[in-house]
């Protein structure tokens, strides 16, 4: 699939059938992720695989009851962590640690959608409950909840404001 056709079809999918995913696809996804650039690349990122049931339904609560996070055969959870980026100070530690992990997000969106595969960014979340079901320690803050599986039915378009709306030019 060109990119651009993978950029243009992606949909936040929020309803899976019950196929599973190939592990290895998952692997190839994350490491796809970590290939997107960082800020010196220090790669301050961090990959969790939930594919335990009770896990995900903890995580689904976490997600202010998103039911369809328990419902995917896997969920990824993109971590930033500070300590790894730590080199940059307040400005590592706040803003590219976040960048860093987002860019690996839309990364692993797009080679979902090359690999047949479904999913969508969930960011609405009690962090400190999600922590606590994974475990995490301080210095790993989780970012976004990535449930992958394959989409039951076609996800609806999301419309976009007009681009001309968006674009402005030096005297702004
Ligand atoms: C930072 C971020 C957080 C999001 N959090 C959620 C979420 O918690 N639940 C959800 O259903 N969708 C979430 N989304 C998906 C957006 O609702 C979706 O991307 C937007 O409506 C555009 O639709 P599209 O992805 O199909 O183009 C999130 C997206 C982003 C980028």
């Amino acid at each position: 699939m060109e990119l651009i056709e993978a950029i243009k079809t992606r949909r936040s999918v929020r309803r899976f059938d019950k196929r599973p995913v190939d592990d290895k696809i998952v692997h190839e996804i994350i490491e796809l992720g970590n290939l997107a650039p960082s800020a010196g690349n220090l790669q301050p990122r961090n990959f969790i695989i939930v594919k335990k049931q009770e896990i995900k339904e903890q995580l689904a609560h976490a997600a202010l009851d998103q039911r369809f996070v328990a419902q995917a055969p896997v969920v990824v959870v993109v971590c930033a962590n500070l300590k790894r980026t730590a080199h940059y100070g307040s400005r590592g530690r706040e803003l590219y640690c976040i960048q860093d992990s987002a860019a690996s997000i839309e990364n692993m969106l797009l080679a979902i959608v090359d690999f047949g595969l479904a999913c969508c960014w969930v960011g609405a979340f009690d962090e400190h409950a999600a922590s606590r079901v994974l475990g995490l320690p301080p210095h790993v803050r989780p970012v976004a909840l990535l449930p992958i599986g394959y989409s039951e039915g076609k996800a609806g378009y999301a419309s976009r404001i007009p681009i001309d709306e968006l674009i402005h030019y030096e005297n702004w």
